[in-house]
This record gives C-alpha cells, sequence and structure tokens, in this order.
C-alpha cells in the first residue's frame, strides 16, 4: 500500500434512506474529514430518489448485494431495520468490508454470537456498532469525571430514553422489526449501565410495561412504556425507564449515583437557549427528536470511524513493509461483544416483561 492509499478517503456506502439513514448519509457526505459517501442503497423509490437530489452524486443501488459487490466501497454504514442487521454484517465483513452498524447488533443473541465468530476470521476489518451515546460529549465528561473518582464507587445507574408521542404511529408501524421497547430503546441505556460499570457482568433483571396510547402495539407484545431494573455483579444496579409517548419531546437523561456523590447528564432537555417568557410563564422548548438531542455523538461517532479505519490501513502499511507490530484489538466505540451483551440483557428484559417473572442471567 502506498502512502496516499494510506491516507486515501474511506469509501463509504451508506444502506438505509429512512428516518436515521438519511442523517448518517448526510453527515458521510458533508461533514466528515476523509470520507467520501460513494455510494447509497435502498429498496424504496422515493429513498433513491432523495439520495439523487441531497447527496453528491453516489452511485445508488436498490439491493444491498450488488453495493457489496462495488469494489471501490471500503465500508458499509448500515442503518436498516434491526432485523437485518446480523446478516448484513456477516455480508458485509465476508464482502472484505468495514462495517459500523446502527443498534442494536441483533434481535437474538445466537445471531450475535454468530456475527462475532465471523468477525474474528476478519481482525483487519472494523466492525462498530452505534451506540452513539459513547461520542456524547456530556457522556464522556460525565465518564471521564466518574473514572477519576469524582462521585466516589458508582452503585446506580438511572437511566431514560423517552421519545416524543407520534399521533401517525410510526413506532406502532416499527414495532415488528424493532424487537420491542427495550431492545430497541432501552439497548442504549443497557450499554451506558454497562460503559460505567466497566463492563460488569447482569445477573438478573426485572421488568413491566403498559400502553398508555399505542393499542396496535398488543399484537406483537410490545408496550409504549416499559420499566425494568437490572441487577449487576457486586451489588450494583441500574432502573431504565422507556417511553413512546412523551408529550413534551425527547427526553433522554442518565444519572450515576456513587458513594460520594451523583452525575446527571442530560436531565432538563432544551432545545437550544432560547428562553420563552410569555403568560403561561418562562419555559424552553424541549429537543424534538433523537436526533437533535445526539447530533453531535452522531457526527463524532462517524468521524472517529473513518479515522479508525485509516489508522488500520496505516497500519497494515507498517506490517507490510515487514515491522512487526504487536496484535491490537483497539477499537472505537462499542465493541461487537458490548452489543452482544447489550443485546443479551434486552431479550431477558423482553421475557421478563412477557412472563411477569424475574429473568435470571
Ligand atoms: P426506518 O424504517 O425509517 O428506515 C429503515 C431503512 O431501511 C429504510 O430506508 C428502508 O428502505 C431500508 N431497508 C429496509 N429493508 C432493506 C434492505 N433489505 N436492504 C437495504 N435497505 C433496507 O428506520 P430508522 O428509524 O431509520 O432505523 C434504522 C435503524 O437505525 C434501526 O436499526 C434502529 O434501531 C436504528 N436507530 C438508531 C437510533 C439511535 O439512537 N442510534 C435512532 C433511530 C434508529
Amino acid at each position: 500500500m502506498t502512502t496516499s492509499a494510506k491516507r486515501a478517503p474511506v469509501r463509504i456506502g451508506v444502506v438505509g434512506l429512512g428516518r436515521l439513514g438519511k442523517r448518517h448519509a448526510m453527515n458521510i457526505a458533508y461533514r466528515v474529514p476523509g470520507a467520501v459517501l460513494a455510494a447509497a442503497c435502498s429498496p424504496v423509490d422515493e429513498e433513491r430518489t432523495w439520495a439523487r437530489e441531497a447527496l453528491p452524486e453516489p452511485r445508488i443501488y436498490e439491493e444491498y448485494e450488488a453495493l457489496l459487490a462495488d469494489r471501490d466501497i471500503d465500508a458499509v454504514w448500515l442503518v436498516t431495520p434491526s432485523s437485518l442487521h446480523a446478516e448484513q454484517i456477516v455480508a458485509a465483513l465476508r464482502a472484505g468490508k468495514h462495517v459500523f452498524c446502527e443498534k442494536p447488533l441483533s434481535l437474538d443473541v445466537a445471531e450475535c454470537e454468530r456475527v462475532l465468530a465471523v468477525a474474528r476470521e476478519y481482525p483487519h476489518l472494523q466492525a462498530t456498532i452505534g451506540f452513539m451515546r459513547r461520542f456524547d460529549p456530556s457522556y464522556v465528561d460525565a465518564y471521564e469525571k466518574m473514572a477519576a473518582g469524582a462521585i466516589g464507587r458508582p452503585f446506580m445507574i438511572r437511566s431514560q430514553t423517552t421519545d416524543k408521542n407520534d399521533p401517525e404511529g410510526f413506532f406502532v408501524r416499527f414495532a415488528p422489526t424493532s424487537g420491542g421497547i427495550f431492545l430497541d430503546c432501552t439497548v442504549h441505556d443497557i450499554d451506558v449501565a454497562r460503559w460505567f460499570f466497566g463492563n460488569a457482568r447482569a445477573t438478573r433483571v426485572y421488568a413491566t410495561g403498559t400502553i398508555a396510547l399505542h393499542e396496535g402495539l398488543r399484537e406483537c407484545g410490545d408496550v409504549d412504556n416499559g420499566v425494568a431494573v437490572v441487577e449487576f455483579e457486586g451489588g450494583r444496579l441500574a432502573v431504565f425507564y422507556a417511553s413512546r409517548t412523551m408529550a413534551h419531546g425527547n427526553d433522554t437523561h442518565s444519572e450515576v449515583i456513587g458513594t460520594a456523590g451523583a452525575l446527571a447528564i442530560g436531565h432538563y432537555p432544551r432545545a437550544n437557549r432560547v428562553d420563552i417568557y410569555d403568560a403561561d410563564g418562562i419555559r424552553n422548548e424541549c429537543t424534538p427528536t433523537f436526533f437533535e438531542r445526539f447530533e453531535e455523538a452522531f457526527l463524532r461517532e462517524a468521524q472517529a470511524f473513518v479515522e479508525s479505519v485509516r489508522q488500520r490501513r496505516q497500519k497494515a502499511q507498517v506490517q507490510a513493509g515487514g515491522a512487526n507490530l504487536p496484535h491490537d484489538d483497539a477499537q472505537i466505540g462499542a465493541t461487537l461483544a458490548d452489543a452482544l451483551e447489550a443485546t443479551r440483557i434486552g431479550r431477558a428484559l423482553r421475557e421478563a416483561l412477557a412472563s411477569g417473572q424475574p429473568i435470571a442471567l
């Protein structure tokens, strides 16, 4: 590999151009140094039309297999239904592509394990799951403060992922491929808890839930409001809340409680710094969706992925030149193993919700 190849841009194909895929595509196309949005793929006509108009001349594919066969793509960026992630990651790795995939890794633990097994065959390829809170400046700052001892020994996490109600019923249509509220929403909080608790093992889970508004969720065993408790080894506890029915906006926040203090992240989710003074009093608008809340995190996550791929190339070049570097598993963000554990806990919560019983892990 030449020096120019080493610093050559990472050519990315985005797959899935729905609610979030369009956002990732715009980031990669216009805001990530060292990345080129080389291709976009969607089975939906309107989404391909959007790509032609909004993106800088990517090759457009209707089928994922055709994008994978494109030899001028280095990395695949999957923003597809969660039920497809595992098989699409495996196909990307087998096609020799680095892969970024949105959370969750899979809705099924055995499928997660299969992805990990295949990834071990391709250690030179980056494979990352999109738990973007690991890149959110406030979560990162809280983690660093906790790690520096600011709150003593952390033993409790309270964390919630709550979406603004969508009266059009997007969440009802989305539910059959989402894995349910715990695998779709709480999976983020699970990852935060594991991250802050230093990858502690979860030992038992409890869950309950209710349908406050969206009766259509009953058919696939889902709820629009769920509460969960997860016990971790070492006496550590996490309490999670997930909702699809918030009136005021996306209100996602977390609290880490320790023996000498607590850190709250994202409480009071104001959309911006404007205060509205009117006959109702003084107030702020709220972040409307997850994207406004985590816009910076999505961008940093993409930048880190691209930088990591470039560093891997650099390392490969040094090794090809005869240097014998130690094997380095350094990964950015959540690893496949982290994502597997998040799915394992999320599945257990789903089972606890369905059975009404605690589930030992
Ligand atoms: P969506 O339903 O709006 O978009 C799904 C996209 O996948 C559509 O473009 C659809 O055309 C495409 N698609 C469906 N089947 C396909 C196939 N066989 N090959 C290629 N493309 C296909 O869903 P949304 O909300 O964009 O979610 C997508 C993924 O992103 C999900 O896994 C979800 O969990 C994740 N997500 C993550 C968030 C986060 O906070 N990190 C927030 C929202 C979604």
